[in-house]
């Protein structure tokens, strides 16, 4: 197809009418389709049913009788099993209940209640900003909206945030407390930070002593096409003696059943100390039975990346139907781009700038939820309105085709609209 964006008004209304007739045609077979959050489909969700047997015995490897109350921390087993997946110290492991974002949310908590290792609590504090890399996760933002954390969006290069940013900022102004980062298959454009990235965000100088890095690795074993080795953040860390900086977290949700599996959180040790401490005020013992549970499914490495190839095969099909189309609908027309995951749940699409709200909203109309413009931006504001996450991961294959012809053909709609000084709405 040629550059769309260099036709005449005559071409344009011409292609225009062609889109209308299609957008119409789609209109008419009344579909309910949703792609808007990043959830595994029943097909992939079976690959896991193994788990619903995987308990034979409550008796952990220590002895321990996982039926009773004890133990906070996590099951030695999979603290251990954790330990050799990611490369953390055991001792900087603490197995949490179902989700991260719980996790998330209780350590933010904390440093407003508590601070940390002697900081002052953020909620004494007039101002507290964080850094977000965008476009990103709608559920952090939530978060830290909550809080009343005045978020800075940071741009996302090819090799994560723009550091040059990240660094300038964290290092001038003392009430910026933390960064927010999705390091591997990001959420939603699927960037991989690169080493120099990750280094830079170990050693850099921060203007406050408290400054924090939420580094949630959700997806760091989620390839889908290509596996992804980002460097190990809390490794580089221990170089630099920043360790404690360092919230890590990963969860088992995507690996088996979202909500139904066990979240982490690993730090330097003074931190996972102190939040060993404040745990312990919070509760007499973790969920042993599900952890166990977890770990008799997951049993090892070599198990689990067997797991993930089974799981990548569930995704890769629905990927290539979406990022085919895309290729195929919008290539060399000037109208959208799109990001070109290796892995995790999702697709970031770009339109034309002032045009993804009303792509959502045309694709709504014609029976399709997508998720809503502004979430990959704080406040749910992306002041381009050109970014949309396409979640390949539920529909089906059949109904992701007839999904993504409906997300093109509005996405076009918008922007030649946009390109005719048009309602972006009018078809
Ligand atoms: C980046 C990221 N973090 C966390 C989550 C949710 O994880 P959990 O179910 O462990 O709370 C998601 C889910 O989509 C995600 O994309």
């Amino acid at each position: 197809m040629s550059k769309v964006t260099d036709y005449s008004a005559k071409q344009l209304l011409n292609y225009k009418a062609e889109l209308v007739e299609e957008y119409k045609k789609l209109s008419k077979l009344n579909l309910n389709l949703d792609m808007s959050r990043g959830k595994p489909g029943p097909s992939q969700l079976d690959k896991s049913n193994e788990i619903l047997d995987s308990l034979s015995s409550y008796k952990l490897e220590n002895g321990v009788d996982a039926r009773n109350y004890g133990i906070l921390d996590g099951i030695p087993e999979l603290k251990r099993l954790f330990s050799n997946l990611l490369d953390i110290d055991t001792d900087d492991i603490i197995i949490g209940n179902n989700s991260v974002l719980n996790l998330i949310y209780d350590t933010v908590a904390r440093l407003f209640i508590f601070g940390t290792l002697g900081s002052t609590p953020w909620c004494r504090l007039e101002k507290i900003k964080f850094l977000c890399p965008v476009p990103g996760y709608d559920r952090h933002f939530k978060i830290l909206e909550e809080f009343g954390i005045e978020m800075i969006n940071i741009p996302m290069t090819q090799e994560g945030p723009d550091m040059d940013m990240v660094e300038k900022l964290a290092a001038s102004d003392e009430t910026i407390k933390g960064i927010i980062c999705v390091p591997v298959y990001s959420n939603p454009d699927g960037t991989c930070y690169s080493d120099e990235t990750v280094r830079r965000l170990a050693k850099m100088k921060t203007a406050a002593s408290d400054f924090r890095i939420f580094w949630d690795n959700a997806y760091v074993i989620h390839y889908v096409y290509e596996k992804v080795n980002v460097l190990n953040i809390l490794r580089e860390a221990e170089k630099y003696g920043t360790e404690d900086r360092i919230y890590y977290y990963f969860s088992t949700s995507k690996i088996m059943f979202p909500g139904a599996g066990v979240a982490m959180i690993a730090s330097g040790r003074k931190s996972i100390t102190e939040i060993h401490r404040f745990m312990s005020v919070q509760t007499i013992g973790s969920d042993k039975i599900n952890q166990l549970r977890v770990f008799n499914f997951l049993k090892n490495v070599e198990n689990i990346n067997k797991h993930m190839d089974i799981l990548a095969n569930c995704l890769k099909p629905k990927f290539d139907v979406v990022l085919d189309t895309l290729k195929h609908e919008f290539e060399s027309t000037g109208l959208c781009r799109w990001s070109h995951p290796k892995g995790g749940y999702f697709i970031a699409l770009y339109t034309l700038d002032g045009c993804a709200k009303a792509t959502v909203e045309l694709a709504k109309r014609a029976g399709l939820i997508l998720t809503s413009a502004g979430a990959t931006h704080p406040y749910g504001n992306n002041p381009h309105d050109n970014c949309i996450r396409l979640a390949p991961s539920y529909p089906e294959c059949d109904e992701l085709e007839k999904a993504i012809e409906i997300v093109c053909v509005c996405a076009k709609l918008a922007c030649v609209n946009k390109l005719l000084n048009k309602d972006l709405l009018d078809v």
